[in-house]
């Protein structure tokens, strides 16, 4: 949703803006541009175009003499994919850019205002008001710091900025619930929305809270807050900056598809405790509290919230406890609940969703203690929840989520383990099995990927199909919702995943022979009656595809994809199947598969 870069620094600006902004393209590909600062400060030059990055290119110079500038991304909001709407914007002057990731509520009125006073506007966008504020506090002889700080004051809504002015040596950055990381390297400096935009110059960051004053110049970056220096703690990013390329795959998606069995293997490293039949999460929860929680609310959108209905049968099974999950964009912490016996999660891979942020800070005001489960270390969600759990699934570039599904949900049975084990409600003996199929889950899952070949093949076979339908019982629910999400991203094709058992009750009068049905039969599942379920949609001559370890219904499918016995995990081990499968038919059909059209893989707008 938007990315941002800057950089400050010794070396051509150009190159390291326009690799960045490529490495930033999953958060939002309509349009690009990049903001540079000559070496005198005696201009900005302004480049920018409708289009991926690689337009942008076209149209830029081999090299520059900047050493300072901003870029941006886009994933429009306010005014169409155009080159007058792509940022950075600039004031009339040309002497102040401004790229923006977020939404300013409030534009309209600055607008008006600003139209009073005689400023000229080129874009249809919220950001434009920016840099023409930026102009009038400039003008007031205030330096950019304190002028980008009493904007920042006026603007309602989220932003993260970052700006450039003639007269000013670096950059400044501050943001409002919208992602800014900060790089810093040796005489090279960054601020971007993730540090993949930086990850092959530096790898130590900084993470500005909100209202900071971020000034970036070669050699220094500080932080004032309130007026007050304040110093930020520096971390250093644990990946490799190889694990945000695409090693000879011709996707990121397969790679991520692929990468399934090692992500699993680092969320669940050092956590599992096999002989005492518990997990250790490092999670602080005090034992009074985690044995009087009644409820537990799990909000979270897309691929996220599918991992959050798998979570509440794994801990609705273990853990004796009332779950909940809603989309996030829906929830609200009504009256009627104990806030001080509600624990909320919020399930995000990035940690940056707007609709989850808003859920958790919701839940938060009526008093219920949050849990983020998040990918992104340093994360909004991460930092603002009252605990953070990691799933460690390294970064994912695809904009459509897979290996980290796959490890919210192997994050989330831990969840229920540890949670069944504090309130006395799972057995040791339960809990060894659950943990043993845990630990199983990396071997199972390539043992799926080995079937690749047959499951291209049979992606080609019914990519024909009119529209597409996936069914599955209680754990096999959220994995017939999530592969048909996976196939709508990536392919644009009509898919809807069902609970099988209410096929009966309406979907069934779309089935027909040019419908493939796709089902989840493992154990897990409730094969048996998900199998009566497949006899319907057969006789109404759809052909079905079963992702099965349920060899006694074989005999009734068309195409059987086969999952080894993995216990309550088997309908997971079934989803990478069904990625796979999605995968192939919109790599048949030509799709931009890693930046599906209108998507965006971190939407920071509610
Ligand atoms: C976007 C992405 C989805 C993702 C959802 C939630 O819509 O395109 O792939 O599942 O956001 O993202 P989160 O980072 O909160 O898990």
């Amino acid at each position: 949703m938007c990315g941002i870069i800057g950089y400050v620094g010794e070396s051509d600006a150009l190159p390291i803006l326009t690799d960045g902004l490529k490495n930033l393209e999953y958060r939002g590909y309509d349009s690009a541009g990049i903001a540079l600062r000559d070496g005198e400060g005696d201009s900005l030059d302004v480049y920018k175009r409708a289009g991926e990055i690689d337009a942008l290119r076209e149209h830029l110079p081999e090299s520059s003499g900047s050493t300072t500038g901003v870029g941006h991304t886009r994933w429009s909001t306010h005014g169409e994919p155009t080159d007058a709407n792509a940022h950075p914007h600039a004031d009339e002057s040309g002497e102040v850019a401004v790229v923006h990731n977020g939404i300013i509520e409030n534009y309209d009125e600055l607008k008006s205002e600003l139209e009073e006073r005689g400023h000229q506007f080129l874009s249809e966008t919220d950001t434009e008001v920016v840099p023409h504020l930026v102009e009038e506090e400039l003008d007031d002889g205030y330096d950019l710091p304190d002028a980008v700080e009493r904007v920042a004051d006026r603007l309602e809504g989220s932003f993260a900025l970052g700006v450039v002015s003639t007269d000013f040596d670096g950059l400044v950055a501050i943001r409002q619930d919208s992602p800014l990381v900060v790089g810093i390297g040796d005489e090279a400096n960054f601020i971007a929305s993730d540090v993949t935009a930086f990850i092959e110059h530096t790898r130590n960051v900084c993470y500005p809270e909100d209202g900071d004053v971020v000034t970036v110049t070669a050699d220094e970056v500080s932080f004032r807050h309130d007026g007050e220096v304040v110093e930020r703690p520096v971390d250093e990013v644990e990946w490799e900056a190889e694990a945000a390329e695409k090693g000879g795959y011709d996707h990121y998606m397969l790679k991520e598809i692929h990468e399934q069995p090692q992500a699993l293997r680092q969320t669940i490293s050092g956590r599992l405790d096999e002989m005492a039949g518990d997990v250790d999460l490092d999670i602080d929860l005090p034992e009074e509290y985690v044995a009087s929680v009644e409820e537990i609310q799990i909000v979270a959108c897309g691929t996220s919230y599918h991992a959050g209905l798998y979570a509440k049968r794994l801990l609705e099974e273990f853990a004796d406890v009332r779950v909940n999950v809603e989309v996030a964009s829906e929830y609200e912490f009504t009256g009627g609940r104990d806030p001080w016996r509600t624990l909320v999660f919020a399930v995000t891979q990035s940690g940056e969703t707007a609709d989850t942020l808003s859920a958790m800070r919701a839940a938060s005001r009526a008093g219920a203690r949050t849990l983020a489960v998040t990918n992104t270390v340093g994360s909004t969600a991460a930092r603002e929840a009252d605990h953070a759990l990691y799933i460690r699934a390294g970064p994912e570039i695809g904009v459509a989520a897979t290996k980290t599904f796959s490890s919210q949900v192997a994050t989330l049975s831990m969840l229920s383990v540890y949670f069944g084990r504090q309130r006395g409600s799972l057995s040791v003996d339960r809990a060894q099995t659950l943990l043993e199929h845990i630990r199983g889950l990396p071997g199972a899952i390539q043992q799926l990927l080995d079937q690749e070949n047959a499951i291209r093949e049979i992606a080609g076979e019914y990519a024909d199909g009119d529209a597409f339908f996936f069914v599955g019982r209680y754990l096999g629910t959220p994995v017939a919702l999530e592969g048909a999400l996976k196939l709508k991203e990536i392919a644009y094709v009509h898919a809807e995943g069902f609970a099988a058992g209410e096929l009966k009750h309406g979907p069934l009068a779309l089935v027909t022979p040019e419908t493939p049905v796709l089902a989840v039969l493992t154990e897990g599942a409730r094969p048996d009656e998900t199998l009566n379920n497949v006899k319907e949609v057969e006789s109404r001559g759809a052909p079905v595809v079963g992702f099965s370890s349920y060899e006694r219904g074989e005999k009734y499918l068309d195409t059987v994809v086969g999952v080894p016995e993995l216990g309550l995990l088997e309908p997971l081990v079934a989803n990478a199947g069904m990625q796979l499968f999605a995968y192939y038919v919109a790599d048949g059909m030509g799709r931009a598969i890693d930046k599906p059209r209108n998507l965006a893989k971190s939407v920071t707008v509610e």
